[in-house]
């Protein structure tokens, strides 16, 4: 069975304004102690057989080059090298991704890289909380390229405050001319508790869409594949983890606040750093949630997942039996769009897309 191994590495030099990830900023000293902690839990889960690797953040790439060396260690010692896997993805953020570390990730076999950029406008990165500048990420990026990696992936975010479409545009296109193998573009999602939803920002949300759209021509017009809502790829390089991840696949993830799937069983550990490292250092399970769903919610969860990407499902007859009202309305509402045997999401749909998942999630609307 093909499996995907995720990392967690919950820490970032500053928090971002909009960021609800499990992250904490001025933590480095916990670092080592949380490695320590990380090397007890993968023990719990050797050898199970993994085939991709994305080592996430928070900001992987603040960690130093000697504790670089020693997760590759962990990873080995209870997987396999890194270089083994088919796909090994590590986070950077460009103002801790220097050319040393470059040459230490390379060394330890890691072929994939993704950036955080978020904007090419400096006055955006500001309002945003980031800590780096363009030029910064520029540097970051041709360094990395330098240094041997040839698929990297660099986030953007649509719809900041106060942002045009235009300048908008314009970082898609500087990003464009830099050539990235993939880049993600997100909305801007304004999350509870950040310092973003406590401002009550609200987005525009049809100058967002505008943003997506035009963005979506951009990268197409540039030879990008879009093939999933937010995730648009050269051709051959859509992202194998986060591919399996919307089929449904099983992955092991492993560290503070990482989701688990595996036999149908949804599990997720603290979010809490000290407890993380507590309950690994007094043999204690830091799982802390813990579900298996079977039924019409594995079968909604499946086709919602599968609904993400583009190209869309071939629907099975048990899929049709519990669902079909449900898409038949959305396929009425032009939400959904029927292609050859497939259905899939319109380009109305992919822009309402929340709409199209609620129908896939518990509790269940009578149709
Ligand atoms: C898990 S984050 C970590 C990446 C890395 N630490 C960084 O910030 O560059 C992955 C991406 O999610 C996106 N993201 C995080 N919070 C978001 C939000 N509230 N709205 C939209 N996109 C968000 C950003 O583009 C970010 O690069
Ligand atoms: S967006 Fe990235 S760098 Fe910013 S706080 Fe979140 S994880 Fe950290």
């Amino acid at each position: 069975m093909r499996r995907g191994l995720y990392i967690h590495v919950p820490f970032c030099k500053q928090k971002c304004n909009y960021c609800d990830f499990s992250s904490f900023a001025r933590q480095e000293k916990q670092i080592d102690s949380y490695l320590t902690a990380l090397a007890r839990e993968a023990v719990l889960y050797r050898e199970i057989a993994c085939q991709m690797l994305y080592v996430g953040g928070g900001t992987p790439s603040l960690l130093q080059e000697h504790q670089i060396y020693r997760l590759a260690k962990i990873i080995r010692k209870n997987f396999k090298p890194v270089s083994c896997f088919e796909e090994s993805t590590f986070e950077a953020n460009p103002e801790s991704l220097t050319s040393e570390k470059i040459a230490v990730l390379r060394d330890i076999g890691f072929n994939r890289l993704s950036m955080g950029l978020q904007s090419f406008h400096d006055e955006e990165l500001k309002l945003l909380g980031r800590v780096h500048t363009a030029s910064q990420f520029v540097t970051a990026y041709k360094a990395a390229r330098i240094g041997g990696f040839s698929n990297i992936n660099v986030d953007l975010i649509a719809g900041l405050p106060k942002q045009s479409l235009e300048q908008f545009l314009e970082s898609v296109q500087q990003l464009v001319a830099l050539r990235p193998e993939h880049v993600s573009v997100y909305g801007l999602q304004i999350e509870e508790g950040t310092p973003f939803f406590e401002q009550g920002i609200v987005c525009d949300q049809p100058l967002m869409r505008s943003m997506l759209e035009e963005t979506a021509t951009v990268l197409e017009n540039a030879g990008y594949h879009h093939y999933e809502i937010s995730n648009f790829a050269l051709p051959g390089y859509e992202a194998k983890h986060n591919s399996h991840y919307w089929k449904n696949g099983e992955y092991l993830g492993l560290g503070c606040a990482a989701a688990s799937y595996r036999q149908g069983v949804r599990r997720q550990n603290t979010t809490r750093l000290n407890d993380y490292i507590c309950c690994m250092e007094n043999g204690k399970t830091p799982i802390v949630f813990s579900e298996k769903l079977s039924g019409k919610a594995q079968v909604g969860e499946t086709l919602m997942l599968a609904f993400r990407q583009l190209d869309g499902v071939e629907l099975t007859p048990e899929q049709e039996q519990l669902f079909g009202k449900e898409i038949e309305k959305h396929l009425k509402k032009g939400l959904l769009t029927r292609v050859d045997k497939k259905v899939k999401l319109s380009k109305e749909g992919l822009y309402l897309a929340n709409e199209v998942f609620r129908s896939f999630v518990a509790p269940f609307e009578d149709v």
